[in-house]
C-alpha cells in the first residue's frame, strides 16, 4: 500500500469488520497513521481492544451523546452537514475535537455541497471545541474506471471548493489511488486494497502486487455418483449429462457463500478446480468433480483465497468482491493463519 502512495499518510479503512476480516486483528496488523470506520460502535470495538491510534469516523456522530462519547474516546469525526456542525456548535466540553470537514463533490451522499463549503469552513472556524485547521476529504464514485470524466469533473470540484482553504486533504480510495495520483492528496483512504483484494472490477488482488489475506476454506462431506439425468440440489438446476460425480461440500449462503453463484463457479477441491453445480443451500453446495477418483469426504475445500481469487467468485455470482468479504457470516469459525 505505502508502495501504491509513497510519501502520502494512510487512513486505513477497517469498517464492517475490517471488510470481514476482524476489525481488532486488521489493526493490530496494519501499520496505518490512522483507522476509519463508519460507526461509533466500531471506535468503540477498537479502543475497548487498546488501540489508541487515531480514529475517524467517516459518518460522523448522529446525536449529542455520541459527541460526547467520541470526545471521551478521542474520535475525529467527520462533518457532513448542518445538523452535525450545530452539535459542534454547541459543545461545552473540555475535549477540542479534531475534524473532517466532508464536501459532496459529486457522490451525491454525505457532505457539503461545494457552494456550502465556505459557509461551512467559517462556521467551524469559530468553534471553541474544533481544532484548526479541519481537515478537507470527499470521497469519489467512479475512481474504478480510469480515465472517468465523472472523476475528473469530481477533482475539479474539490479543488475549487476548497481553494485557499487551510487544511489537510483526503480524497482517493484505493481504486482512486491506485488510478487517480493527482488524487492522493496529504491522506489517502484505502480499504479494499488493505486485504489483498482489486478495487477494479477486471483485475485481481495478486495482478496488482497484493495479497489477499482472507481464506475461506470447508471441507467435503460427501461424494456421489451420478448417472445421465440425476438432478442436483433446489430446483434441478444442474442435472448430470452423463456419469458425473460431485463433492457435496460443507458451505453455503448460511455461512456467506452467496447464493446468486452460477452453475461453473470455480470452487477449489483439493488443490485442483471444481465447478458449483446446482443451487447454494444454506448450509451445502455441490462441485461437479467428474472424472477425479481423488476426492473423498474430508478433503479441503478453498471457496476463495491466495488460490482462487474472490474476484473470481464476484464475479461468477454478480456481485463485488467487497460484498463477499464482508458478508462471510459468523458461524463460520475465524482463525489466524
Ligand atoms: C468515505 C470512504 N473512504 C474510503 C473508503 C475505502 O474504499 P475502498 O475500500 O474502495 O478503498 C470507503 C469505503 O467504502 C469510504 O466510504
Amino acid at each position: 500500500m505505502r508502495e501504491h502512495a509513497p510519501g502520502c499518510r494512510v487512513l486505513a479503512v477497517v469498517k464492517a469488520n475490517a471488510y470481514g476480516h476482524g476489525i481488532v486483528t486488521a489493526a493490530r496488523s496494519l501499520a496505518a497513521d490512522a483507522f476509519a470506520v463508519a460507526r461509533l460502535d466500531e471506535a468503540l470495538a477498537l479502543r475497548e481492544a487498546g488501540i489508541d491510534a487515531r480514529i475517524v469516523l467517516l459518518e460522523g456522530v448522529q446525536d449529542a451523546g455520541e459527541l460526547e462519547v467520541a470526545a471521551a474516546q478521542g474520535l475525529e469525526p467527520f462533518v457532513c452537514d448542518d445538523r452535525q456542525l450545530a452539535l459542534l456548535e454547541r459543545w461545552r466540553g473540555a475535549r477540542t475535537f479534531r475534524v473532517w470537514l466532508k464536501i459532496d463533490s459529486g457522490m451525491g451522499r454525505l457532505g457539503f455541497r461545494p457552494a456550502e463549503v465556505r459557509r461551512a469552513a467559517a462556521r467551524l472556524a469559530g468553534c471553541a471545541g474544533v481544532a484548526q485547521p479541519p481537515l478537507l476529504a470527499t470521497h469519489l464514485a467512479e475512481s474504478e474506471a480510469r480515465g472517468n470524466a465523472h472523476t475528473r469533473a469530481q477533482l475539479a470540484c474539490f479543488a475549487e471548493a476548497t481553494t485557499g482553504l487551510p487544511g489537510e486533504r483526503s480524497i482517493a480510495n484505493s481504486a482512486g489511488l491506485i488510478a487517480w495520483p493527482e488524487a492522493r492528496a496529504d491522506w489517502v483512504r484505502p480499504g479494499i486494497m488493505l486485504y489483498g483484494i482489486s478495487p477494479f472490477p477486471d483485475s485481481t488482488g495478486a495482478a496488482l502486487g497484493l495479497r489477499p489475506v482472507m481464506r475461506f476454506e470447508t471441507r467435503v462431506i460427501a461424494v456421489k455418483d451420478l448417472a445421465a439425468g440425476d438432478r442436483v440440489g433446489y430446483g434441478g438446476a444442474w442435472a448430470a449429462t452423463g456419469p458425473a460425480r460431485i463433492a457435496i461440500a460443507a458451505a453455503g449462503y448460511g455461512d456467506g457463500y452467496p447464493r446468486a453463484a452460477v452453475n461453473g463457479t470455480p470452487v477449489l477441491v483439493k488443490g485442483r478446480p471444481g465447478a458449483l453445480a446446482g443451487r447454494v443451500s444454506m448450509d451445502m453446495i455441490a462441485i461437479d468433480v467428474s472424472g477425479r477418483d481423488d476426492v473423498a469426504a474430508g478433503d479441503p475445500v478453498q471457496l476463495w483465497g491466495p488460490e482462487l481469487p474472490i474476484e473470481r467468485v464476484a464475479a461468477a455470482a454478480g456481485t463485488i468482491a467487497y460484498e463477499l468479504a464482508c458478508r462471510v457470516s459468523r458461524r463460520v469459525p475465524h482463525q489466524l493463519a
